[in-house]
């Protein structure tokens, strides 16, 4: 048995990717599947559509490799977080479209819960701050939506899951109902330090816990599927947030990531303590082997990589991503225009779900070559609210903690360099930046007995290029007042 299957199901498309014994990527398949938007602020996804997708690209990639199910030692899964699903015990069938991460419907009931002054109890057990990015408001939104649901889940006869358990339950044919730690801990259901789902939460929501999944280790048995062509265990698990960290190899307290996708997500180890953030930030499970967990203060951005597509798609002003770093670069440098790309809100430090976007500083002369610079910048300005309010809670966070990069957006040697800048700190961008897969594929390979332990996996990480600051401190300082002041503007308009 000598490679490993990562499935990597995300926002838009999902993924099989096979590595051999070497943690080499030897092939990969990928299948975009149709995102649903019945309402303002509302996005669903068909649990089929993530179901299917990604048992075809699994299928796909061991029909182009000829890489039998036998020569697989173990499956790795990561996926999109929160994302939430409500289905029948009985048939496996779904009673409501998944409702994703980025889906704002449960707005008013989060302002309405936080009036009642009931926050302070949910980050004290879970961690997060009230917004709907999490799942429990989604999942009680179903219970109260779907005629006789909260009855029939009482009764034993419904499952809730993150997309993780979802595909676990279809790959053992119904057999196992489980999640992991770094999944849990992103529903708002679970009490992060005692490791166990929160019957106070759940009361709060009226949940019914019969239907929650079992938590388990991120690397642990999740049973086996048969749908490969023989008998392949389940071996890890693991958010993708969580996954890319992992697999950024950031295992030592202080050590930090960041993931550039269709958002950006920055996790900062924390060791065995969960640190509780004064400055907005959440507190969540890094990752949970043997039973002990590691904690992190992770800041989550929603609109990264997908302010360019918003340059392509929305304005047409690109048609290529990788365009905007050439535009940047001839961008005119007398002009200050700032994009604060509020699209679906803001979250992590100002958690504004209501807030939209907004571009400052135009002139007559702001052309599609400085919208583009101000694109790529949004993002370095938001990574700095971020390490800023880091930095402001966890005293040991050395000033200028290098940060590991990674994500689609870590190609652009223009957006990093900014990010360096405008961050102060120095950026790594690692020679595989699949960290996420790579992550879910270590934690089913260490556990097949075939991968590194943690010390010797951590050597592997390879450096590609590092971004030290250039800027001065002055233009530094001044740039990141203007985005401060662009940001109240927004919030305030
Ligand atoms: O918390 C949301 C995050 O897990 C989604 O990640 O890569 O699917 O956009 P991605």
């Amino acid at each position: 048995m000598t490679h490993i299957l990562a499935i990597d199901q995300g926002t838009t498309s999902s993924r099989a990717i096979l590595f051999d014994a070497q943690m080499k990527i030897v092939e990969m398949a990928q299948e975009e599947f149709p995102q649903h938007y019945p309402d303002s602020g509302w996005v669903e996804h068909d649990p089929d559509d993530l179901w299917q997708s990604t048992l075809r690209v699994c299928r796909a990639v061991l029909d182009k490799t000829g890489v039998a199910a036998a020569d697989i030692a173990g499956i790795g899964i990561t996926n999109q977080r929160e994302t939430t699903l409500v289905w029948e015990r009985e048939t496996g069938h779904p009673i409501h479209n998944a409702i994703v991460w980025q889906d704002r419907r449960t707005a008013q009931f989060c302002r309405d819960w936080r009036a009642r002054g009931e926050e302070e109890t949910v980050t004290a057990k879970t961690g997060l701050i009230i917004d709907p990015y999490f799942s429990g408001t989604k999942l009680k939104w179903i219970l109260d939506h779907v005629d006789g649901a909260r009855d029939r889940a009482r009764a034993g006869e419904l499952l809730f899951g993150t997309v993780d358990s979802w595909l676990i339950w279809n790959l053992t044919g119904g057999r196992v109902h489980a999640t992991d730690a770094t999944n849990a801990c992103r529903t708002m259901l679970y009490d992060i330090h005692k490791g166990c789902w929160s019957s106070t939460i759940c009361g709060m929501l009226d949940i019914p816990m019969e239907m929650l999944p079992e938590v388990r280790d991120c690397a642990a048995d999740f049973g086996t599927t048969d749908l490969l062509g023989g008998e392949t265990p389940i071996l890890g698990v693991a958010g993708d947030q969580q996954a890319a960290t992992l697999g950024q190899a950031c295992f030592a307290p202080g050590m930090l990531k960041s993931t550039y996708g269709t958002g950006c997500f920055a996790l900062l180890n924390t060791g065995e303590t969960p640190v509780r953030s004064t400055h907005r930030l959440l507190t969540t499970v890094a990752y949970q082997l043997d039973g002990k967990p590691t904690y992190a203060l992770e800041g989550s951005i929603f609109i990264a990589g997908a302010v360019v597509q918003w340059l392509r798609d929305g304005l047409g002003l690109i048609d290529k991503a990788s365009q905007t770093q050439a535009m940047a670069e001839a961008s005119d440098p007398q002009q200050r225009v700032i994009m604060v790309p509020a699209f679906t809100g803001l979250g992590a430090p100002y958690w504004d779900p209501d807030c939209r976007g907004a571009v400052f500083g135009l002139t007559r002369n702001t052309g599609p070559r400085e919208m583009a610079r101000a694109a790529l910048e949004s993002v370095g300005y938001q990574t700095r609210d971020l390490l800023e309010a880091m930095r402001a809670d966890w005293q040991d966070a050395s000033e200028r903690a290098t940060l590991r990069v990674d994500g689609g957006m870590s190609a652009s040697d223009w957006t990093m360099q900014f990010l360096a800048d405008i961050t102060g700190a120095p950026v790594d961008r690692p020679e595989i930046t699949e960290t996420t897969a790579l992550g879910a594929a270590w934690l089913a390979g260490m556990r097949a007995g075939i991968y590194p332990d943690m010390a010797s996996f951590a050597q592997g990480w390879k450096l590609e290029r590092s971004f030290a600051p250039e800027m001065d401190e002055e233009k530094r300082e001044a740039g990141y007042a203007a985005w401060r002041r662009a940001v109240a503007a927004t919030r305030s308009a």
